[in-house]
């Protein structure tokens, strides 16, 4: 029997692109040929290592193919990537079937759902992969399908609190930032509403989420009177996962920067193997979000008030402003560098916490090897990750505010830090969610495994 063929398509960002290769690469382990596809300028730029047979990669222009110029504005970057990008994905398929290709699906993930034409004008069948939680995935349901209202009208209200079905109560902090009628980014909204709206067209949608059934199963199974939600994680590389040191292990895009060469890697390993077990604060806020001069300082502050070592992630478009006053005590006390192999250096046995803004990856990679959080976070889908880190999980506390709400003071982090680095509840719940990640992804009846499964033997019999 011929193979089925599937189309991956993913937002061209660190935070999108990481899971979707993982994506890939599990399916191709169940015998699907993959093509891998994101922008012209995402492509060109990702570690393409150990790239298992049946997996291949192709691109489509979003009309920034020498990168796209910030100041632009991210609103024109995402018309662009619409425009643009629905014509040349719509000539790559054209291409694709001239070379014989013909592929039972196209999946796809957020923040692209212009994808639905391109697809249907081509007559392939899609698939949403949802590459954030499910709980996300049901509060933009929900908001889009009643409860709009409600929550655009109390959001500024400190004390407003919500309890959806499936969900833990959301009080208004821990809405996705873009709720919020001043979030900087008011187009984000419209293309969650967009893509909701294309899933309740649909008849009982299978979307793919990277999570897995054990920790979230509420919210799995909240809508599943409209939507058929799976959960297909952790999509992080499997060497990770089974304990084993397989050569897949740098497999991730690194499009953000390639300063994980081997040299800066070298030196932050030793330096990982040099500290005592459970004894390191790592910390870092992803591919996107950048503090500001005066949040580096306290953060700073903070950190060498533990006196703890630290492993410090500044990218450099953080470091092209001022340098920070007390750089000689932090390199002192720790160790900064540009990028890292997160996954890599999350798994190290000197880890003890994990400073992090809550991206869905770096949440979900600190769960997976057991390293509890100290949740900071920045804006879109952050601070409900936030709150389930807190409140649901209980693998980490969430950093307060100051009161003029746009900062958080040295001593508010020296306090988190200590209380995550000296909490042994935390420090075993994180271990038992990991052991729970390892068997959702096991081959042998793993949840998310067979979830990944059923989904391919479905589309191979359409
Ligand atoms: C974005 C959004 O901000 C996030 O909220 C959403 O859930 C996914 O898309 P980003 O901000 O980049 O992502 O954060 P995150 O989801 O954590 O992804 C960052 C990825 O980069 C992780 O896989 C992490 O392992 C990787 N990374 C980050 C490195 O490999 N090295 C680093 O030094 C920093």
């Amino acid at each position: 029997m011929l193979k089925p063929q599937i189309l991956l398509v993913t937002y061209p960002a660190q935070g999108h692109i990481n899971p979707g290769l993982q994506l890939a690469k599990r399916l191709v382990s169940i015998g699907v040929q993959v093509t891998f596809v994101t922008t012209v300028y995402a492509i060109r730029r990702m570690n393409k290592i150990s790239v298992p047979e049946g997996l291949t990669f192709g691109s489509f222009s979003d009309g920034y193919d020498d990168g796209f110029k910030p100041g632009d504005g991210d609103d024109i970057y995402w018309a662009e990537l619409r425009r643009v990008g629905s014509q040349t994905l719509a000539e790559f398929l054209v291409a694709s079937t001239e070379q014989g290709k013909h592929y039972s699906c196209i999946v796809y993930s957020i923040l692209l759902p212009w994808i639905e034409k391109v697809a249907a004008a081509a007559n392939i069948p899609t698939t949403l992969f949802w590459n954030q939680t499910a709980t996300m995935l049901d509060v933009y349901y929900y908001y889009s399908n009643g409860y709009g209202d409600v929550i655009k009208n109390n959001i500024n209200d400190p004390s407003f609190s919500l309890k959806l079905r499936g969900l833990p109560e959301l009080n208004s902090r821990d809405f996705p930032s873009f709720f919020v009628s001043s979030n900087p980014y008011p187009f984000a909204l419209p293309l969650f509403q967009e893509q909701i709206e294309i899933l309740d067209q649909q008849s009982h949608p299978r979307v793919l989420v990277n999570t897995f059934d054990a920790l979230e199963s509420e919210a799995l199974k909240a809508i599943n009177h409209k939507y058929n939600v799976v959960g297909i994680g952790p999509l992080i590389p499997s060497a990770f996962l089974d304990g084993k040191d397989p050569s897949d292990k740098c497999f991730g895009g690194d499009i953000v920067k390639n300063s994980s060469s081997s040299s800066s890697r070298d030196s932050y390993m030793e330096w990982l193997d040099s500290k005592p077990e459970s004894s390191v604060i790592y910390v870092s806020f992803g591919s996107m979000s950048v503090l500001s001069k005066p949040q580096m300082e306290e953060m700073a502050r903070g950190l060498l008030g533990t006196g703890r070592p630290f492993l410090w992630v500044i990218r450099e478009k953080e470091e092209e402003e001022e340098e920070l006053s007390c750089i000689k005590e932090l390199e002192e006390q720790g160790k900064i560098v540009r990028w890292c192999s997160q996954v890599e250096v999350l798994s190290h046995k000197s880890l003890g916490c994990f400073m992090t803004h809550c991206g869905w990856n770096s949440t979900f990679e600190s769960l997976c090897s057991g390293v509890p959080m100290v949740a900071f976070p920045q804006w879109t889908d952050q601070t409900t990750n936030a709150k389930l880190v807190e409140d649901v999980w209980k693998i980490g506390v969430r950093v307060n505010f100051n009161e003029d709400k746009e900062i958080v003071d040295g001593d508010e982090i020296y306090r988190c830090l200590e209380l995550v680095m000296g909490c042994k509840e935390m420090a075993s719940n994180a271990k038992k969610w990991m052991e729970l990640a390892r068997e959702a992804a096991k081959e042998a009846g793993g949840s998310s495994h067979k979830n990944l499964k059923d989904f391919v033997d479905q589309i191979s019999h359409v």
